[in-house]
């Protein structure tokens, strides 16, 4: 059992959570992530670590509430059954800084995408470099950690669909304006995001990693079920990845893929939501 410290809304969608977790913390670089469960019959969720802190053990993490095991998640106040981790490879920029001195980096987030944004921006400016930061939601609410961000970025610039916050518009089309800028984009969100961006800094021959989170089950390369195409070639995002050439992804086929189980997914999170009404 792993205490949990807060798990706390911070979103009109979107919950954080402080639980402790030295082993998970102890080795991780940005880019890794972990996978909790809620109770023992619980659905395994992956998510991207957000932030730790080594002395305490803390691991930190955002999630948000799209299905039901997401929605069960915010019902824990105590103890989490399990936290695995840190899994998968680390963001290759954060693994080795040096070699990227001097580069001009772009981090394109949207959404909930800027929880593992976060770490890997903070990471880089502790080894030297310095990144602008492209961070997109769909109206200024929806919009978190935005102290944090500008903590840590040499600039944030902010976008919303309904212009509520920042300009008008999606982060693809504040990306357009000053892409010239940039060597190398990392772009985390929806896959449609990641899709549009990579289309663009194709155009750019900017070179772009994308983080993917397909459907995980065991998060240690057995079962299959994140498979992704990554240059015509069956990849999984759990071992080989998450994160991948986006100039290289079949984007296509990966939202084909997560939309496969939507029905069933729907009828369990409307069954725990009345759960959750009964108490
Ligand atoms: P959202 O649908 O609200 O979109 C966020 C932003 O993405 C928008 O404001 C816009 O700027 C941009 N965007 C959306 N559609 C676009 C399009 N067609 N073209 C260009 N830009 C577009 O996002 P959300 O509901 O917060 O969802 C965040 C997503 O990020 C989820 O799908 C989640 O699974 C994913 N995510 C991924 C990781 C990871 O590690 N890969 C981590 C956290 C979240
Ligand atoms: Fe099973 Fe990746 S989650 S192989």
């Amino acid at each position: 059992m792993y205490k949990i410290l807060y798990n706390k809304k911070i979103s009109s969608t979107s919950y954080e959570i402080a639980v402790e977790a030295p082993f998970v913390i102890n080795k991780c670089i940005p880019g890794q992530f972990a996978i909790v469960m809620t109770y023992e019959d619980s659905e395994r969720i992956p998510l991207t670590i957000y932030d730790y802190d080594k002395e305490k053990g803390l691991l930190y993490l955002i999630y948000q509430v799209v299905g039901a095991s997401t929605l069960e998640l915010t019902n824990a106040k105590k103890y989490l059954y399990s936290v695995s981790g840190p899994l998968g490879n680390s963001n290759e920029i954060c693994k080795n800084p040096e070699k990227y001195k001097g580069k001009r980096i772009v981090y394109v987030a949207g959404g909930v995408g800027i929880a593992p944004v976060y770490p890997q921006v903070k990471y880089l400016k502790e080894h030297g470099i310095e990144s602008d930061v492209i961070y997109g939601a769909r109206s200024r609410d929806m919009l978190i950690i935005r102290n944090k961000i500008q903590d840590v970025a040499r600039k944030v610039y902010y976008v919303t669909d309904d212009g509520s916050y920042g300009k008008k518009g999606f982060v693809t089309d504040a990306l357009k304006k000053r892409i010239k800028d940039y060597d190398i984009c990392v772009s985390i969100g929806p896959v449609i995001m990641m899709k549009n961006v990579s289309l663009l800094t194709k155009e750019y021959n900017v070179k772009t990693i994308v983080s993917m989170n397909p459907l995980m089950v065991d998060g240690s390369g057995m079962c299959g079920a994140c498979r992704c195409e990554v240059d015509g070639k069956s990849k999984f995002a759990c071992t080989d990845g998450p994160e991948f050439d986006g100039h290289k992804v079949n984007f296509d086929l990966a939202m084909k893929r997560m939309n496969i189980y939507k029905e069933e997914e729907k009828i369990k999170l409307d069954e725990m939501k009345k759960r959750n009404e009964n108490g």
